[in-house]
């Protein structure tokens, strides 16, 4: 009986031990997913999949940007971070709005995207504004002939050195307010001059800066291309499967 209990005693001890050779020190057991304040790891985990690996060539415009950054205010990011953008991709990021981050986790990721990739080069942020006002499509088509042709093709379609953008499905799929931030700020990562016909400290165009007027022309133009029924005209469900 006593070497019953010696033994129920010791199989309970050996259960509750911590000391067990191979059994993980807290060092080592992964930290919930709402306590980790690391910028690359929340970075990695909740926005490089959209945004690219180190915020650039993602199918998302790059984060990895000074001009971006120095445009955009902390509240308009905190905002859009929050809310998502609604009828695209970028989804509530935050729990107050059935997304996945803390307050918290929001502040370290804003902080983190400034000290990682802000103002390492001296940037003019005397440029547009990244909010604006709506503009004039017809003044917009010719602001695209002489600014962006060149490059996007005259009707937008797509010229030898970039691609459509008035895809249909592309336009349906991004808000006004990337086609602003994308042609006031390019896309440094894939060779988009920015406002200032720069792509990072390269002089791409000599043409001079675009105003903000110019650029929510250029969004009008770039809108007035939206359909009711992108991506169509769609297969047809009913011979799908059948064979022939
Ligand atoms: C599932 C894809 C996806 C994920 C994940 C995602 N984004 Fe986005 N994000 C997008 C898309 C697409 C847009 C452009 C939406 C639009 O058309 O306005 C965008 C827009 C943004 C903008 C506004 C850009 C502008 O034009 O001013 C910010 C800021 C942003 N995302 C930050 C983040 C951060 C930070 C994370 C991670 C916490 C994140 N996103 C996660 C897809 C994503
Ligand atoms: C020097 C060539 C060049 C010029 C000029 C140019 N672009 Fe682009 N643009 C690009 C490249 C390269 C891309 C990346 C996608 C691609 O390769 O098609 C791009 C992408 C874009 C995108 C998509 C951005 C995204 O995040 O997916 C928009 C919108 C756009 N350009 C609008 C314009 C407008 C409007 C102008 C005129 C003010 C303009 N571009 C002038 C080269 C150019």
């Amino acid at each position: 009986m006593i070497a019953r209990c010696i033994l129920a005693a010791l199989l309970c001890s050996l259960c509750a031990c911590d000391w067990m050779p191979g059994r993980p020190v807290r060092a080592d057991r992964p930290v919930p997913g709402d306590q980790v304040h690391d910028f690359n790891q929340l970075w990695t985990n909740y926005c490089s999949g959209c945004h690219g690996a180190d915020g650039r060539f993602g199918p998302a415009r790059p984060m990895n940007d000074p001009l971006y950054l120095s445009l955009a205010s902390d509240a308009y990011l905190r905002r859009v971070i929050t809310e998502g953008v609604e009828g695209t991709l970028m989804p509530p990021m935050v729990q107050s709005e059935g997304g996945i981050l803390t307050d918290e986790q929001l502040d370290d990721i804003i902080k983190g995207m400034r000290s990682a990739w802000g103002q390492q080069d001296a940037v003019a942020t005397s440029g547009p504004s990244l909010q604006g006002s709506p503009g004039s499509a017809k003044a917009g088509e010719l602001v695209f002939a002489q600014r962006c042709a060149a490059c996007h093709g005259s009707d937008g379609r797509g010229g030898e050195h970039a691609g459509s953008v008035v895809d249909d499905a592309f336009l349906a799929m991004t808000s006004d307010q990337a086609l602003r931030s994308a042609i006031i700020c390019g896309r440094l990562d894939l060779g988009m001059p920015n406002f200032r016909g720069r792509v990072g400290t390269r002089q791409v165009l000599t043409s001079g800066p675009l105003t903000s007027q110019q650029v929510s022309d250029l969004v009008a133009w770039l809108t007035s291309h939206r359909v009711q029924y992108p991506g169509s005209p769609y297969p047809d469900t009913k011979t799908i499967g059948e064979g022939n």
